[in-house]
């Protein structure tokens, strides 16, 4: 019989043949969002966070259907959008049968400085006052504003000293939007002989004499690890091309805000530092990794490098700016990569340094937003102006971020050598009714030292033998008011939330330590034992330092245990 005579399958389609392909399909409505949503963008995969925030903004979520049509226009794996979507914690991803979140979402800050200031408070007095139908609130790390905290986020507004009050007056007003602080334009800095010096060197500079000037001014890399800076570039440019170069805008360090400080203010300083780093390593692309949580500075950052690029400055699509998604550990160099390349941002095993393999496996020059701001002020004023200071036996100058019980915190730049006393006497001496306690010398990596510690130079390299290290200079003063062991706890917590559970030590051991911290008595050899696991063990920096807040208050606060 010959086969178009039979009914079935090949004739009617209705055998028992698939209809559709195998899996979920694509809906129609939602492939069409996406197209619309994404425009001409290209469908690269190491755009995908950068499109994710496209759907999240949006819709205000991101929806199985959208993920899969995402997938489809991506010519991705849903499992692999599922798994960088899941990563971040500004993104919501819900199922089928789950309910989106609410409009509107409320973030309170509850690290360190604003669990001091009253977060939880202000947290449980929201829950109570706010329709969860309407509004969601959520815990969320520093945002760094710490010297304004209590601080929280409304949409992308942030309000400092945060009450109940001012964030139903904001959502009154439909005030959801950052507010974008006055700031030096790209006009106001050439007027004062900005870019000058970059032109200078793309026409005549010799790169290894502006590396030799930037060595003489005894900069070192102020995103914590301090390695001297222009050194760098020489082992970067050591590897052969393409080489890229990358801003480290994360901040995500507890009690760290120098980078938002001087990027709400002067942010062409660091955009003339990149461009100078960048044509030193003769990079191909300049991206610049900004942490979500910073809207104003986003707005900035874009408006700037369209405003470089319509001036020649830069051609377009030189300076790639990239938008974090709520992940601390990102700020790791090697996570952050990772995440530029549209991953989920988890550590990278070293040796190779991304030196010599970083971004799409190419030598990549990683600088943080602070270090690049004094390469463009060494190299248009010269080495000494971070060389000639001198205190304490220690040359430089350093932004610290302060915050917690002192009378004006904030962004105070001092000599290098400064100590404690110098600092808190900088923010005008301690909040009234406070008595001196306790520090943290720079960020929860670096635990709590006690107040009579209060003469060492808080700088690269003093503090090691104090089992500790400077960090990006986040110090946060505690008073009598305050518990060294809260502060501890608060730490893990921190860690605990942020581990990116990559490796077993620092996920199951945070935790852990958590768990054990939080018993009256603490069992001191047990969280020992766990101390000199994620210390041995951890693959990076987050893991490793984690046991710091727990071991400096075993030695400086046994009284509290
Ligand atoms: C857990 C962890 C978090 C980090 N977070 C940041 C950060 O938010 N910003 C930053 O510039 N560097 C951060 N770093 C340091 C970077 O890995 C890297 O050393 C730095 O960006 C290099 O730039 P620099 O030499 O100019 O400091 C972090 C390191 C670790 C281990
Ligand atoms: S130490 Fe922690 S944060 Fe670092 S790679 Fe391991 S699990 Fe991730
Ligand atoms: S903004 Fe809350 S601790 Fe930094």
């Amino acid at each position: 019989m010959a086969l178009d005579q039979n009914k079935g399958v090949w004739k009617s389609g209705r055998g028992k043949g698939r209809r559709t392909p195998k899996g979920r399909q694509v809906e129609d409505h939602a492939l069409a969002e996406i197209q619309a949503l994404l425009g001409d963008r290209p469908r690269r995969r190491d755009l995908l966070i950068e499109h994710l925030h496209l759907i999240q903004d949006a819709k205000g979520h991101l929806s199985a259907a959208h993920i899969r049509a995402l997938a489809e226009e991506m010519r991705m794996s849903m499992a692999e959008i599922y798994e960088v979507a899941s990563f971040y914690a500004h993104f919501d991803v819900v199922k089928e049968d789950e309910t989106p979140p609410p409009a509107l979402t409320i973030r309170v800050c509850d690290s360190l400085s604003c669990e001091l200031a009253g977060a939880e408070a202000l947290k449980s007095a929201l829950e109570v006052g706010m329709d969860p139908d309407q509004v969601r609130v959520l815990r969320a790390p520093c945002m760094g504003r710490c010297d304004t905290a209590p601080v929280l986020e409304l949409g992308h507004h942030h309000i400092d000293h945060a009450t109940p009050e001012k964030v139903q007056a904001a959502i009154a007003a439909g005030h959801t939007h950052a507010d974008i602080p006055a700031y030096q334009d790209l006009a106001a800095y050439r007027a004062e002989g900005g870019y000058a010096q970059l032109m200078e060197l793309r026409v005549s500079g010799d790169w290894e004499k502006v590396q030799e000037t930037v060595l003489a001014s005894g900069l070192r890399g102020l995103g914590g690890a301090g390695f001297p800076s222009g050194r760098k570039w020489g082992f970067v440019r050591a590897n052969p091309g393409p080489r890229y170069l990358a801003v480290n805008g994360d901040e995500g360090e507890p009690g760290t805000f120098k980078d938002r400080y001087y990027l709400e203010r002067t942010p062409h300083l660091m955009l003339e530092g990149m461009l100078i780093a960048a044509w030193a390593v003769e990079a191909e692309t300049c991206f610049i990794y900004m942490r979500d949580e910073y809207p104003a500075v986003l707005h900035i950052l874009a408006a700037e490098i369209a405003a470089l690029e319509a001036a020649g400055i830069v051609e377009p699509g030189y300076i790639d700016l990239r938008r974090g998604a709520g992940a601390y550990i990102c700020g790791e160099e090697s996570a952050m990569i990772e995440s530029i390349e549209g991953k989920r941002g988890m550590p990278r095993h070293r040796p190779p340094f991304v030196a010599e393999v970083g971004i799409f496996g190419q030598p990549t020059l990683v600088h943080n937003v602070e270090t690049l701001h004094w390469v463009a002020r060494v190299c248009r004023e010269g080495p000494e102006i971070l060389s000639r200071v001198e205190k304490n036996g220690r040359k430089g100058l350093r932004s610290y971020s302060v915050s917690g019980r002192v009378k004006n915190p904030g962004v105070h730049l001092l000599p290098a050598g400064s100590t404690i006393t110098d600092i808190i006497a900088a923010c005008g001496g301690m909040a009234e009714g406070h008595v001196f306690k306790a520090y943290q010398p720079g960020g929860p990596s670096s635990g709590l030292l006690p107040a009579t510690i209060d003469d060492v130079p808080l700088d690269f390299d003093t503090l090691q033998p104090l089992g500790t290290f400077i960090g990006s200079a986040a110090v946060v003063v505690l008073s009598d008011r305050d518990s060294a062991r809260d502060a501890a706890l608060n730490m893990l917590r921190f860690f605990e939330d942020e581990s990116c559970g990559q490796c077993t030590p620092c996920r199951v051991g945070c935790e852990k330590a958590v768990k054990l911290m939080q018993a009256e008595t603490w069992d001191q050899p047990l969280l020992e034992e766990l101390c000199v696991a994620m210390a041995d063990a951890s693959i990076c920096g987050l893991g490793q330092a984690a046991p710091n807040p727990i071991r400096m208050v075993v030695k400086h606060f046994p009284d509290e245990l």
